[in-house]
Protein backbone atom coordinates (compact mmCIF):
# COMPACT_ATOMS: atom_id res chain seq x y z
CA UNK A 1 0.00 0.00 0.00
CA UNK A 2 1.48 3.43 -0.70
CA UNK A 3 1.31 5.89 1.89
CA UNK A 4 1.22 9.45 1.22
CA UNK A 5 2.15 11.23 4.79
CA UNK A 6 -0.12 13.53 5.53
CA UNK A 7 2.82 16.24 6.31
CA UNK A 8 3.30 15.95 2.66
CA UNK A 9 0.31 16.76 0.23
CA UNK A 10 -0.31 19.85 -1.72
CA UNK A 11 -3.29 21.97 -0.44
CA UNK A 12 -4.09 24.38 2.07
CA UNK A 13 -4.76 24.24 5.82
CA UNK A 14 -6.48 26.64 7.88
CA UNK A 15 -4.22 27.38 10.72
CA UNK A 16 -4.85 29.85 13.54
CA UNK A 17 -7.14 31.92 11.36
CA UNK A 18 -5.72 32.10 7.87
CA UNK A 19 -5.53 29.36 5.12
CA UNK A 20 -1.65 28.63 4.69
CA UNK A 21 0.40 25.97 2.88
CA UNK A 22 -0.46 22.70 4.00
CA UNK A 23 3.32 21.72 4.47
CA UNK A 24 4.04 24.95 6.58
CA UNK A 25 1.20 23.85 9.15
CA UNK A 26 3.75 22.49 11.29
CA UNK A 27 3.69 22.82 15.36
CA UNK A 28 6.47 23.43 17.90
CA UNK A 29 8.25 19.75 19.04
CA UNK A 30 7.59 21.13 22.57
CA UNK A 31 3.58 21.72 22.25
CA UNK A 32 1.26 21.22 25.41
CA UNK A 33 -1.36 18.89 23.00
CA UNK A 34 1.56 17.04 22.14
CA UNK A 35 2.67 15.91 25.31
CA UNK A 36 -0.08 16.21 27.68
CA UNK A 37 -2.70 15.24 24.75
CA UNK A 38 -4.81 18.50 25.76
CA UNK A 39 -6.29 18.54 22.59
CA UNK A 40 -10.10 17.80 20.86
CA UNK A 41 -10.91 17.24 17.24
CA UNK A 42 -13.73 16.71 15.38
CA UNK A 43 -14.43 14.52 12.38
CA UNK A 44 -17.09 15.61 9.54
CA UNK A 45 -17.75 14.78 6.47
CA UNK A 46 -18.75 16.94 3.30
CA UNK A 47 -20.84 15.45 0.86
CA UNK A 48 -21.31 17.64 -2.18
CA UNK A 49 -20.13 20.64 -1.10
CA UNK A 50 -21.99 20.46 2.38
CA UNK A 51 -20.66 19.24 5.58
CA UNK A 52 -23.32 17.10 7.42
CA UNK A 53 -24.37 18.64 10.77
CA UNK A 54 -21.75 20.80 10.40
CA UNK A 55 -23.41 23.25 13.27
CA UNK A 56 -23.34 20.36 15.56
CA UNK A 57 -19.57 19.28 15.29
CA UNK A 58 -18.88 22.83 15.79
CA UNK A 59 -20.13 22.94 19.15
CA UNK A 60 -19.06 19.31 19.87
CA UNK A 61 -15.61 20.83 19.07
CA UNK A 62 -16.54 23.79 21.41
CA UNK A 63 -17.93 21.78 24.42
CA UNK A 64 -14.39 19.30 23.84
CA UNK A 65 -12.56 22.08 24.97
CA UNK A 66 -14.25 23.56 27.25
CA UNK A 67 -14.38 20.25 29.16
CA UNK A 68 -10.98 20.05 28.99
CA UNK A 69 -10.60 22.93 30.46
CA UNK A 70 -9.93 25.61 27.74
CA UNK A 71 -11.48 28.41 25.41
CA UNK A 72 -11.54 28.07 21.74
CA UNK A 73 -10.53 31.62 20.49
CA UNK A 74 -13.30 32.10 17.99
CA UNK A 75 -16.79 32.10 18.02
CA UNK A 76 -18.68 29.41 16.33
CA UNK A 77 -20.03 31.43 13.39
CA UNK A 78 -16.31 32.11 12.99
CA UNK A 79 -15.47 28.46 12.88
CA UNK A 80 -18.05 27.61 10.46
CA UNK A 81 -16.83 29.62 7.88
CA UNK A 82 -13.53 28.40 8.48
CA UNK A 83 -14.44 25.30 7.43
CA UNK A 84 -16.62 26.18 4.70
CA UNK A 85 -13.55 28.12 3.59
CA UNK A 86 -10.38 25.35 3.63
CA UNK A 87 -13.34 22.89 2.15
CA UNK A 88 -13.43 25.49 -0.81
CA UNK A 89 -9.71 25.69 -0.59
CA UNK A 90 -9.21 21.71 -0.82
CA UNK A 91 -11.69 21.81 -4.34
CA UNK A 92 -13.09 18.77 -2.82
CA UNK A 93 -16.58 18.60 -2.50
CA UNK A 94 -16.86 15.41 -0.71
CA UNK A 95 -14.29 14.89 1.89
CA UNK A 96 -13.66 14.15 5.17
CA UNK A 97 -13.22 17.75 7.79
CA UNK A 98 -10.87 17.83 10.20
CA UNK A 99 -10.78 20.84 13.14
CA UNK A 100 -8.55 20.71 15.46
CA UNK A 101 -7.65 22.87 19.20
CA UNK A 102 -5.11 22.40 21.24
CA UNK A 103 -3.00 23.85 24.14
CA UNK A 104 0.23 25.74 22.26
CA UNK A 105 4.15 25.88 24.57
CA UNK A 106 4.03 28.56 26.51
CA UNK A 107 3.79 26.28 29.71
CA UNK A 108 5.14 22.71 29.58
CA UNK A 109 4.50 20.68 32.81
CA UNK A 110 1.06 19.20 33.84
CA UNK A 111 -0.90 22.97 34.42
CA UNK A 112 -0.99 24.31 31.38
CA UNK A 113 -3.18 27.74 32.95
CA UNK A 114 -1.46 30.41 30.59
CA UNK A 115 -1.23 28.05 27.09
CA UNK A 116 -2.05 29.52 23.50
CA UNK A 117 -4.70 27.84 22.22
CA UNK A 118 -4.59 27.12 18.36
CA UNK A 119 -6.81 26.22 15.97
CA UNK A 120 -6.30 24.24 12.60
CA UNK A 121 -8.94 22.66 10.00
CA UNK A 122 -7.27 20.25 7.12
CA UNK A 123 -9.74 18.28 4.37
CA UNK A 124 -8.69 15.68 2.39
CA UNK A 125 -10.82 12.97 0.87
CA UNK A 126 -11.88 10.26 2.75
CA UNK A 127 -13.89 7.00 0.82
CA UNK A 128 -15.40 4.17 2.66
CA UNK A 129 -13.37 4.17 6.29
CA UNK A 130 -13.84 0.57 6.09
CA UNK A 131 -12.47 -0.59 2.62
CA UNK A 132 -14.86 -0.58 -0.92
CA UNK A 133 -16.19 -4.13 0.82
CA UNK A 134 -17.40 -3.08 3.76
CA UNK A 135 -20.89 -3.89 2.70
CA UNK A 136 -20.47 -7.11 2.98
CA UNK A 137 -20.10 -6.97 6.72
CA UNK A 138 -17.01 -6.14 8.34
CA UNK A 139 -15.04 -8.38 11.26
CA UNK A 140 -14.59 -6.93 14.42
CA UNK A 141 -12.31 -8.27 17.36
CA UNK A 142 -13.29 -8.27 21.31
CA UNK A 143 -10.82 -5.64 22.77
CA UNK A 144 -9.19 -6.07 25.92
CA UNK A 145 -8.95 -2.33 26.49
CA UNK A 146 -12.47 -1.21 28.49
CA UNK A 147 -14.04 2.24 27.49
CA UNK A 148 -12.99 4.27 31.66
CA UNK A 149 -15.85 4.91 33.57
CA UNK A 150 -16.94 8.46 33.59
CA UNK A 151 -15.04 9.53 36.81
CA UNK A 152 -11.90 8.59 35.41
CA UNK A 153 -11.94 10.43 31.91
CA UNK A 154 -13.83 13.19 30.32
CA UNK A 155 -15.92 11.11 27.99
CA UNK A 156 -18.46 13.64 26.77
CA UNK A 157 -15.23 15.12 24.83
CA UNK A 158 -13.71 14.20 21.51
CA UNK A 159 -10.56 14.59 23.08
CA UNK A 160 -7.09 13.27 21.75
CA UNK A 161 -6.23 11.38 25.33
CA UNK A 162 -9.01 9.33 25.11
CA UNK A 163 -8.07 7.63 21.88
CA UNK A 164 -4.84 5.97 23.47
CA UNK A 165 -7.04 2.50 23.70
CA UNK A 166 -8.77 2.74 21.06
CA UNK A 167 -5.42 2.70 18.57
CA UNK A 168 -4.21 0.00 20.61
CA UNK A 169 -7.25 -2.00 20.57
CA UNK A 170 -7.10 -1.51 16.18
CA UNK A 171 -3.71 -2.74 16.08
CA UNK A 172 -4.03 -5.55 18.13
CA UNK A 173 -7.04 -6.18 16.25
CA UNK A 174 -5.34 -5.58 12.59
CA UNK A 175 -2.73 -8.00 14.07
CA UNK A 176 -5.14 -10.82 14.73
CA UNK A 177 -6.72 -10.30 10.81
CA UNK A 178 -10.04 -8.62 12.11
CA UNK A 179 -10.57 -5.00 10.53
CA UNK A 180 -11.32 -3.44 14.04
CA UNK A 181 -12.85 -4.34 17.92
CA UNK A 182 -15.93 -3.81 19.83
CA UNK A 183 -14.74 -2.54 23.30
CA UNK A 184 -16.10 -3.34 26.22
CA UNK A 185 -16.76 -0.63 28.99
CA UNK A 186 -15.48 -0.65 32.77
CA UNK A 187 -18.15 -2.51 33.46
CA UNK A 188 -18.24 -5.23 31.39
CA UNK A 189 -21.16 -4.29 29.09
CA UNK A 190 -20.79 -3.46 25.15
CA UNK A 191 -19.98 0.17 24.53
CA UNK A 192 -18.62 0.84 21.20
CA UNK A 193 -15.90 0.72 18.39
CA UNK A 194 -12.89 2.05 18.46
CA UNK A 195 -14.22 4.94 16.43
CA UNK A 196 -17.66 4.47 15.47
CA UNK A 197 -20.82 3.58 17.74
CA UNK A 198 -23.13 0.07 17.54
CA UNK A 199 -25.88 -1.14 17.02
CA UNK A 200 -27.56 -4.52 16.87
CA UNK A 201 -30.85 -6.31 15.77
CA UNK A 202 -33.31 -8.81 16.80
CA UNK A 203 -36.65 -9.83 16.13
CA UNK A 204 -37.43 -6.33 13.73
CA UNK A 205 -35.92 -4.34 16.58
CA UNK A 206 -32.47 -2.18 17.31
CA UNK A 207 -30.84 -2.32 20.54
CA UNK A 208 -28.07 0.36 21.54
CA UNK A 209 -26.21 0.94 24.25
CA UNK A 210 -26.67 3.58 26.59
CA UNK A 211 -24.22 6.37 26.11
CA UNK A 212 -23.09 6.68 29.54
CA UNK A 213 -19.45 5.83 29.33
CA UNK A 214 -18.63 6.79 25.51
CA UNK A 215 -19.05 9.24 22.83
CA UNK A 216 -22.92 9.60 22.12
CA UNK A 217 -22.31 10.02 18.40
CA UNK A 218 -23.84 12.65 15.80
CA UNK A 219 -24.28 9.83 13.32
CA UNK A 220 -25.44 7.92 16.20
CA UNK A 221 -28.47 9.86 17.04
CA UNK A 222 -29.45 10.53 13.39
CA UNK A 223 -29.75 6.61 13.31
CA UNK A 224 -31.99 6.59 15.99
CA UNK A 225 -33.73 9.43 14.42
CA UNK A 226 -33.54 7.41 11.15
CA UNK A 227 -34.80 4.02 12.46
CA UNK A 228 -37.71 5.91 14.26
CA UNK A 229 -38.83 7.34 11.30
CA UNK A 230 -39.75 3.86 10.22
CA UNK A 231 -41.68 3.12 13.31
CA UNK A 232 -38.24 0.61 13.78
CA UNK A 233 -38.25 -0.09 17.91
CA UNK A 234 -34.83 1.09 19.36
CA UNK A 235 -34.03 0.83 22.97
CA UNK A 236 -31.15 2.27 24.54
CA UNK A 237 -30.01 0.08 27.03
CA UNK A 238 -26.66 -1.95 28.62
CA UNK A 239 -25.84 -4.92 26.88
CA UNK A 240 -24.02 -7.84 27.97
CA UNK A 241 -21.65 -9.00 25.73
CA UNK A 242 -23.50 -12.80 26.54
CA UNK A 243 -26.09 -11.16 24.70
CA UNK A 244 -24.53 -11.50 21.22
CA UNK A 245 -25.50 -14.77 20.20
CA UNK A 246 -28.92 -13.35 20.15
CA UNK A 247 -28.63 -10.79 18.07
CA UNK A 248 -29.55 -11.40 13.98
CA UNK A 249 -27.65 -8.25 13.12
CA UNK A 250 -25.14 -5.42 13.73
CA UNK A 251 -23.90 -2.82 12.35
CA UNK A 252 -21.60 0.31 13.29
CA UNK A 253 -22.09 4.03 12.72
CA UNK A 254 -19.86 6.94 12.99
CA UNK A 255 -19.16 10.24 10.60
CA UNK A 256 -16.27 8.33 8.49
CA UNK A 257 -17.68 4.98 9.08
CA UNK A 258 -21.11 6.03 7.63
CA UNK A 259 -23.32 2.87 8.58
CA UNK A 260 -20.75 -0.23 8.42
CA UNK A 261 -22.55 -3.55 8.87
CA UNK A 262 -20.39 -5.84 10.73
CA UNK A 263 -20.68 -9.72 9.86
CA UNK A 264 -18.44 -11.11 12.80
CA UNK A 265 -17.46 -9.74 16.60
CA UNK A 266 -14.86 -12.56 17.49
CA UNK A 267 -16.86 -15.73 17.96
CA UNK A 268 -20.05 -14.36 17.06
CA UNK A 269 -21.48 -13.97 13.61
CA UNK A 270 -24.40 -11.94 11.82
CA UNK A 271 -25.95 -11.54 8.53
CA UNK A 272 -26.36 -8.17 6.69
CA UNK A 273 -29.84 -8.21 6.39
CA UNK A 274 -32.65 -6.29 4.85
CA UNK A 275 -32.94 -3.54 8.15
CA UNK A 276 -29.06 -2.61 8.62
CA UNK A 277 -29.00 -1.94 4.54
CA UNK A 278 -32.46 -0.06 5.07
CA UNK A 279 -30.23 1.99 7.38
CA UNK A 280 -27.67 2.47 5.41
CA UNK A 281 -29.42 3.76 2.45
CA UNK A 282 -31.32 5.78 4.39
CA UNK A 283 -28.06 7.70 6.25
CA UNK A 284 -26.60 7.81 2.52
CA UNK A 285 -30.19 9.51 1.36
CA UNK A 286 -30.11 11.71 4.05
CA UNK A 287 -26.41 12.99 4.19
CA UNK A 288 -26.81 13.49 0.00
CA UNK A 289 -29.89 15.45 0.28
CA UNK A 290 -32.28 13.14 -1.30
CA UNK A 291 -35.43 12.07 -0.45
CA UNK A 292 -35.85 8.84 1.44
CA UNK A 293 -38.26 6.42 0.29
C1 LIG B 1 -14.76 6.63 19.61
C2 LIG B 1 -15.85 7.13 18.72
N1 LIG B 1 -17.13 6.77 18.98
C3 LIG B 1 -18.15 7.18 18.19
C4 LIG B 1 -17.92 7.99 17.10
C5 LIG B 1 -19.07 8.44 16.25
O1 LIG B 1 -19.26 9.81 16.39
P1 LIG B 1 -19.89 10.71 15.24
O2 LIG B 1 -21.09 9.97 14.75
O3 LIG B 1 -20.24 11.97 15.92
O4 LIG B 1 -18.88 10.84 14.18
C6 LIG B 1 -16.62 8.36 16.78
C7 LIG B 1 -16.34 9.22 15.63
O5 LIG B 1 -16.08 10.36 15.79
C8 LIG B 1 -15.57 7.94 17.62
O6 LIG B 1 -14.29 8.28 17.35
Amino acid sequence: MEIIPFDDRDGQIWFNGELINWRDAKIHVLTHGLHYASSVFEGERAYSGEIFKSREHTERLFNSAKILGFEIPYTIDEIEAAKLETLAASGHENAYVRPVAWRGSEMMAVSAQHNKIHVAIAVWPWPAMFGPDSMKGIKLDIAEWQRPAPNTAPFEAKAAGLYMICTLSKHAAEAKGYTDAMMLDHRGYVAEATGANIFFVKDGAVHTPTPDCFLDGITRRTVIGLLKDRQIPVTERHIMPDELDGFEQCFLCGTAAEVAPVAEIGPHSFEVGALTTQVATDYNNLVNRRAIA
